[in-house]
């Protein structure tokens, strides 16, 4: 894919991305499509945890998470995913795109901004078709710490580590952003 490099983008990255043309409908899209994600997840996650507590619940974020992405990418033709800049799963890794547009999730959480507001949004260029590239921040609550947090009760960790010998996603407190959800539509049809 044809990525942009990532000094340009830092400069045009603020909190109000323009947009030459009009796709506020796309965005829309996107938006509701991120939001949707999240629900679900938090729902299956709460629920997962009160059947059988997080080494159970491993497995939703682990099997439903991606099952979900995969949802919504064959129901419209889009890639939907979660990345994230210390993923748990190698997969999950961050594009270059991904990743200046996660830093600069960080530095605007720094500087003050809510992470349960921050997205940004942009139409690339990739092998000569047009994308609205949209990405949402996931903020860490309370829930997510048993599995994500400094302290991992010893069978979830067990669990994690054989599932996930290159983990990185631990450590996190409630508030810091976990990562994002990043979404790819075709603008341009066949
Ligand atoms: C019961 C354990 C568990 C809990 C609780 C949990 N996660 Fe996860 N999380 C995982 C696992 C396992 C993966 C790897 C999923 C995969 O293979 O794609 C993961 C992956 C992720 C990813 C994808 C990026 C990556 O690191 O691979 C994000 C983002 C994420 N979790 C956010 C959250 C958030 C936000 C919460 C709280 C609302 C949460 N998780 C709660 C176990 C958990």
């Amino acid at each position: 894919m044809k990525r942009i490099a990532t000094l340009t983008l830092v400069t045009v990255m603020g909190a109000a991305p323009v947009l030459s043309g009009d796709y506020s409908k796309h965005v829309d899209n996107s938006r509701a499509t991120a939001r949707e994600f999240m629900q679900t997840l938090k729902q299956d996650l709460k629920k997962g945890m009160q059947e059988g507590g997080p080494v159970n619940a491993v497995s939703v974020c682990n099997l439903a998470a991606p099952g979900i992405a995969s949802t919504y990418s064959v129901r419209k033709g889009w890639e939907v995913g979660r990345t994230s800049l210390k993923p748990r799963n190698p997969d999950n890794a961050p594009d270059a795109w991904e990743r200046a547009v996660l830093e600069s999730f960080d530095e605007r959480n720094c500087a003050g901004e809510d992470p349960a507001k921050l997205e940004y949004y942009e139409v690339v260029t990739a092998d000569g078709k047009r994308e609205l590239r949209y990405m949402k921040a996931i903020p860490t609550l309370g829930l997510c710490l048993a599995c994500h947090g400094e302290h991992l009760d010893s069978q979830v960790r067990t669990r994690i580590e054989t599932l996930y010998p290159h983990d990185r996603a631990v450590g996190y407190q409630a508030g810091d952003i976990r990562g994002a959800f990043t979404i790819t539509q075709p603008l341009d049809h066949e």
